[in-house]
């Protein structure tokens, strides 16, 4: 972090290039048992208007990404000892901490998974709509709440100025999440990043959240970044998705192109854990085994341990994030594997 004089964030207008772009973050944690490498040179980007899932296990790094793009990292224990994170141009890992809290909210803003940790249990949620008008935009207090009650309609809260002065725990899981996402949406910024939004909800009211959220996204053109650990919440709102596991991106697609046909043996695996309709009564195929302690990596590639089609040398070298091309050489545009054994994956 620089401590030179501020200068304000001027964002650099680019009609094309990706709002954000991720390139070579590294972030570890120095704890007392040793270094704990969390995001292991991980590149991804989403332009306006675009949806990027990101997809993981637990303790993949997804979320450790999300929190140094949002600069909300406690550093230490955290380090950042290599990588860009480029918004709208800018470096924001060179940018002053107050240039940084400039953008939280008002041009990047994030929706957490748990909603009543997130809001004040002692506030009505009109007061903390309200709030980030009056705090960023100087409105008085009847404003506030004028725009707060518009904000509860447009994330589709039924009677939203009736409810305007509701405590969080009175609303339903499912309406505490659209308020999350109401919040996030008040200052109108370029990027959201919504980390697992509806893991805590019921599958049909996690569905209903999912559509109001890619209806706004597309509505304000935002950048998405949604970080998810179910492959079956993502297929009919993601553009493209990251696949992560131990700290590295493992594979990355777009969304259509990775369920017809994965690359990396992971990917298979999270994708036969879905469960289907057409299924129902047998039993899920699920990933044998547990993601990798990060203190102990397996060496080559980490996902080896668990792979169905591992081999010698996957236990020795570390595949690279490589593009992936037809039988006949062509191409796949945005597609790359990690995997020693991509070509037999996805043309197995
Ligand atoms: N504050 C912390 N201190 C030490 N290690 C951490 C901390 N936060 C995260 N980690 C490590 O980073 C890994 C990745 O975490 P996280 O990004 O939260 O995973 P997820 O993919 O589930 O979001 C965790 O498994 C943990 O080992
Ligand atoms: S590199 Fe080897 S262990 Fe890793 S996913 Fe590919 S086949 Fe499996
Ligand atoms: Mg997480």
């Amino acid at each position: 972090m620089t401590t030179t004089q501020q200068a304000p964030f001027v964002p650099t207008p680019r009609a094309e290039g990706p709002l954000l772009e991720v390139r070579d973050l590294h972030v570890e944690f120095h704890t007392r048992d040793g270094v704990i490498r969390a995001v292991n040179g991980v590149n991804y980007s989403v332009s306006a208007g675009e949806t990027l899932a990101v997809l993981g296990e637990s303790g993949s790094g997804k979320s450790v990404t999300a929190q140094a793009i949002m600069g909300i990292l406690d550093m230490p224990p955290a380090k950042i000892p290599q990588g860009e994170i480029l918004f709208q141009g800018q470096d924001m890992l060179k940018m002053s901490a107050e240039e940084r809290r400039g953008l939280r909210g008002a041009k990047i803003a994030m929706i957490f998974q748990d909603a009543l940790s997130s809001l004040n249990p002692v506030l009505t949620v009109g007061y903390q709509l309200g709030e980030m008008f009056r705090v960023h935009q100087g409105l008085g207090k009847k404003e506030a709440k004028a725009k707060a009650i518009e904000l509860m309609d447009r994330v589709k809260i039924p009677a939203a100025a009736a409810r305007v002065n509701d405590f969080p725990h009175q609303f339903s899981g499912g309406m505490r999440q659209r308020i999350m996402i109401a919040m996030a949406l008040a200052l109108e910024p370029d990027l959201i990043i919504a980390d697992e939004p509806t893991t805590a909800l019921d599958v049909t009211v996690q569905a209903q959240v999912m559509d109001l959220l890619a209806e706004l996204q597309r509505e304000y053109n935002m950048g998405l970044i949604l970080i998810t650990h179910d492959l079956g919440v993502v297929a009919d709102v993601a553009d493209k998705i990251a696949v992560m596991y131990a700290g590295r991106i493992v594979e990355q697609a777009p969304v259509h192109e990775l369920y017809k046909r994965p690359a990396h043996p992971y990917t298979r695996g999270l994708l036969d854990s879905i469960p289907r309709l057409d299924q129902k009564g047998q039993e899920l195929f699920a990933i044998q085994g547990l993601p990798p302690n990060l203190l102990k990596v397996p060496t080559g590639c980490a996902f080896n341990p668990r792979c169905p089609m591992a081999q010698d040398i996957c236990r020795t070298d570390l595949p690279a994030l490589v593009e992936v091309s037809e039988q006949d050489g062509g191409v796949l545009p945005g597609r790359r594997s990690a995997c020693h054994f991509w070509k037999e994956t996805i043309h197995g």
